[in-house]
């Protein structure tokens, strides 16, 4: 079907946007605007407030939220908010959990805090000259300029912490970067660092243009690119780690030694090969994805930023590491992550206020390590499976309802499967095949029918 470009669409009415979109994409279906509807919120106000969090919301999309309790964590008992679709993450991590809480728990330590931003520019001419007008000349004004902007931040804790002037020309020509530190406290700081870094490039600019250090060549040569925090934070870096004697680690009819064994191959696997260790790693972000969306941050940068991370040494690799010494077993996850307590989604979406509140009201550093620990615990849990029953088992026993579900099955049914499954191998074909026998029908078309 063709389709024709709509004017104005974001300043059309709620109501006109449902129209057109129904009209244009959906047939005019009267059930898609049922549908639509149906995910408002009953309460005008809060339902406003959903809407202006982005442009041309329509409706709602629901994710399950979800809570994995008893996670000891550095000696203090939490219960983990978690927004997520896929089945089996909350319910592994929630085993991950009743595994470690007689084996000591999860530590938690933040590394460092930095947060990064850049100013891009180019600029033709006396390099060694750039380099000593920056810092004899430049430098103190960055600071200076930035005063209205820092004063809130510095009243927190944090504020700029350094900044220099990196030579970027060897990658591309006349490419330079004033390289800027941060510290953002318990702000995610974002705003902070944009609104700073472009303060940045319009003191330099003018402090060059006002020189009479540089030849009128050279002031022409300078072009600001671009002002942008990096979402590559390698210094804001949290470790969660678990550790216990090997002897506490018998899985079933596995010994200690071989559940170990097997539990370390495993991750020096993820370590060395890059296929594995990108679903090693996925695993590892079902945890901290789900944190960090129930906590309202921002997952996208946490994702970026993870990655980035993982190829750092130039070759893809494991988030988590594993070390076995003097018969303890120790099990660890290195996290660069920029999160925010304050500012936000934080203090607006009731869901991630109720989530806050659930961890305590943690400042960024013990929410760092909540992520953290969430992501540890995530890829225990499904190199635990992994490498002893298979993964399928536990997925495909969750999945049962999601394909039950698809099915329209009544709760009754649903009971009556869960039961059936109970001792059986759950497939998609053979649950679709049962439902049918159940309900006495052939085909799903024939059943859709009914
Ligand atoms: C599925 O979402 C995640 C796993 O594939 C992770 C892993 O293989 O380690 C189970």
């Amino acid at each position: 079907m063709n389709h024709t470009p709509v004017e104005g669409f974001s300043k059309m009415s709620k109501e006109g946007k449902i129209e057109w979109l129904v009209n244009e994409y959906l047939d005019g279906s009267d059930k898609a605007i049922q549908i639509l509807k149906q995910y408002w919120n009953e309460d005008p106000a809060l339902q406003q407030l959903h809407d202006e969090f982005s442009e041309n919301t329509l409706s709602n999309f629901y994710m399950p939220f979800g809570f994995a309790p008893n996670f000891l964590i550095d000696g203090e008992l939490h219960c983990i908010p978690m927004a997520i679709e896929e089945s089996s993450v909350v319910a592994a991590a929630s085993k991950a959990a009743k595994f470690w809480i007689s084996r000591g728990g999860f530590k938690t330590e933040v590394l460092s805090k930095v947060k990064l931003g850049h100013v891009h520019f180019m600029f033709r001419g006396d390099k060694e000259k750039l380099e000593r007008f920056f810092i004899e000349t430049v430098l103190a004004k960055l600071f200076k300029d930035t005063e209205a902007i820092t004063k809130n931040m510095q009243a927190r804790g944090g504020g700029i912490l350094n900044l220099k002037l990196v030579d970027k020309t060897a990658e591309i020509e006349d490419y330079f970067q004033i390289h800027a530190e941060f510290d953002t406290v318990d702000s995610m700081g974002a705003n902070f660092i944009n609104s700073c870094l472009e303060q940045f490039a319009q003191t330099l600019k003018r402090e060059i243009y006002d020189s009479e250090n540089f030849t009128s060549e050279e002031k022409d040569s300078l072009q600001i690119v671009m002002c942008i925090l990096s979402n590559y934070t390698p210094d804001c870096i949290v470790r969660a780690e678990v550790s216990c004697p090997v002897e506490d680690l018998a899985e079933g009819d596995v010994t200690s030694e071989e559940f170990v064994e097997k539990f370390s191959r495993a991750v020096r696997i993820a370590e060395v090969e890059p296929y594995r260790a990108t679903t090693h790693n996925k695993g590892i972000m079902n945890g901290i994805d789900a944190v960090v969306i129930a906590t309202g941050n921002d997952f996208r940068a946490v994702e970026a930023c993870a990655h980035t991370y993982a190829s750092r040494n130039g070759k893809y690799s494991s988030l988590t590491h594993v070390e076995v010494k003097d018969g303890v077993f120790r099990f660890w996850l290195d996290l660069p992550i920029s999160l925010g307590t304050v500012g936000g989604l934080t203090s607006l979406h009731p869901l991630v206020k109720l989530a806050l509140q659930v961890l305590g009201n943690p400042n960024a550093e013990k929410l760092m390590g909540f992520v953290a620990v969430a992501g540890l615990a995530q890829n225990f849990a499904a190199l635990r499976s992994l490498v002893t029953t298979g993964i399928q088992q536990g997925h495909m026993k969750m999945h049962l309802l999601n394909i039950l579900n698809q099915l329209e099955a009544t709760e009754e049914e649903k009971n009556y499967f869960v039961n059936y499954f109970k001792d059986k191998t759950v497939s998609h074909h053979a649950v679709i095949s049962e439902f049918l026998k159940l309900r006495g029908v052939k085909s799903v078309e024939e059943l859709k029918k009914n």
